[in-house]
């Protein structure tokens, strides 16, 4: 049997280029299936060749030509690299990704169409004609849209199946109706595909023309059929939920490694954690607070915006601050959350310490000198960061949504890896840290829940294996 040939469509994948839980996961993916699987598939992935794509110099030029979009003819070139025993292709267009910041322009509806029109437009000049393409997320939607409306006719392309994987459904690609032909060539019936609520939604038409939906946990797979998790979309998902799957994402346990991590102030691991410790005091330290290995650190990595809870933070973090306590918080996002915790930072300077920023030298200075973490998620796809905190010995406090609910559970209940809430109050939240440090305070307690929360597999491994499986079972389908 012939390995299975498999492109990944992706807007970010590390280590290239990743802002975000998608460049990790487009980073660590396709690498375990082809470690895991080497003769049986042969997985490659698709990039737009940013500005910031790193080691851009030292890519080999395949070749170039003109992509087809509405009346314009654009340059397209391709470059590839082979790193991990993956072939990564980039795509280049100066005018549309030779700019600083990957997301965030006018004109993303017309870059990612331009992106994803490509992807179709070159499979033959790169000479791999995959059996099924995986889109993620709004920006490669359209590669199943195209495939279905503009490449039905085209030789090779009628048998290729897709999967569109949800990163996080609040993200839809939603532009005005009126650009559907000038920007994305898509007109009268093809138009409907893209349609809803009168608008473009591009992820809307990726659900419905995809041959699978997959998501980054079974939890959130269930969550979406609500329209409380499913920002409007509830309905599109619903009527395509025979082609929904749920699997939890892994995290690069190569890369993520307390024992050869460059960025911690000691390496460490399960038998060694009096380094651990160097590494809280040293954090301490660096973030400006006392230093006392005796008081529990409690970390908060991520983008601070509202679907993460913060204001269920705000709402009762002062009763926790009265406990012995520090809080570090590292991310960027909204405004008023950035404000607010610089504030807290100043009225609680012994106690608390805020850095708006987004840097992965620091993230992992945090995952290892904590004792906790802290994600009290509204909604919560995957989530990644509860993974990397197991890794480094760093015990969760999450709420209880989405992949945070299928990795994490309450020790209160024997076996558990963390600290759970479900309820959205501040006061639910408040007791569970109140609880979480009582515990800490025991030490017997808790140097038997440190060595569960490290022991646990959040590798790839596991979830690889169903991933294959999917791939396997569609492309079974295409054979009946
Ligand atoms: C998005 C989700 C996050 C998930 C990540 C990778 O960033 O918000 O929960 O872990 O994608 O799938």
């Amino acid at each position: 049997m012939s390995a299975m040939k498999v492109l990944y469509a992706a807007s970010e994948a590390a280590p290239f280029i990743a802002t975000g839980g998608l460049g990790e996961v487009a980073g660590s993916l396709p690498k375990t299936l082809a470690e895991k699987y080497k003769n049986k598939i042969d997985i490659r992935v698709i990039l737009p060749l940013y500005q910031g794509i790193y080691d851009r110099n030292n890519f080999e030029f395949i070749g170039k030509t003109s992509v087809p979009l509405a009346w314009r003819q654009q340059y397209c070139g391709v470059f590839k690299k082979r790193l991990d025993n993956i072939t990564y292709y980039f795509i280049d267009n100066e005018y549309y990704f030779n700019r600083s910041d990957c997301y965030g322009h006018f004109d993303d509806g017309e870059r990612f169409a331009f992106f994803s029109k490509s992807i179709l437009h070159i499979l033959n000049m790169i000479d791999f004609m995959p059996d099924i393409i995986h889109a993620n997320d709004w920006q490669t939607s359209l590669v199943p849209i195209y495939l279905k409306t503009k490449y039905s006719n085209s030789k090779g392309y009628s048998s290729i199946k897709t999967i569109i994987t949800i990163h996080n459904i609040e993200y839809q690609g939603i532009y005005d109706l009126t650009i559907a032909e000038d920007i994305f060539d898509l007109h009268g019936k093809e138009k409907s595909i893209i349609e809803y609520n009168g608008s473009i939604n591009l992820l809307k038409g990726a659900l419905e023309t995809s041959d699978i939906i997959s998501t980054v946990s079974e939890s959130y797979s269930n969550e979406i059929l609500d329209d409380y998790y499913a920002h409007g979309l509830a309905l599109i998902i619903k009527r395509n939920s025979l082609k929904l799957r749920g699997i939890l994402n892994g995290i690069d346990t190569d890369f993520y490694n307390p024992e050869n991590d460059n960025a911690l102030f000691e390496n460490y691991s399960k038998d060694n954690l009096k380094n651990k410790t160097i590494n809280k005091l040293d954090l301490q330290s660096l973030a400006g607070l006392p230093q006392d290995e005796n008081i529990p650190v409690v970390g908060i990595i991520s983008r601070l915006v509202k679907h993460k809870g913060f204001d269920l933070i705000i709402n009762d973090i002062e009763e926790v601050l009265k406990e012995k306590v520090q809080f570090i918080i590292l991310g960027k996002g909204d405004h008023g959350y950035e404000l607010y915790f610089k504030s807290l930072q100043n009225r609680y300077h012994e106690k608390v310490a805020a850095r708006i920023d987004f840097n992965s030298d620091l993230a992992r200075k945090i995952y290892a000198g904590s004792d906790f973490l802290l994600m009290p998620s509204i909604s919560e796809p995957c989530g990644i960061a509860q993974m990397i905190a197991s890794r480094y010995g760093t015990v969760p406090i999450v709420r209880e949504t989405g992949g945070l609910k299928d990795s994490i559970h309450d020790c209160s209940l024997g076996s558990g890896n963390g600290f759970t809430f479900y309820e959205q109050k501040p006061k639910v939240l408040a007791n569970t840290i109140k609880r979480a440090l009582k515990v800490y305070n025991n030490k017997e307690d808790w140097e038997k829940l440190v060595e569960t929360v490290m022991s646990i597999d959040f590798s790839w491994n596991k979830s690889a294996e169903k991933y294959y499986d999917m791939f396997q079972s569609l492309l079974n389908q295409g054979e009946k």
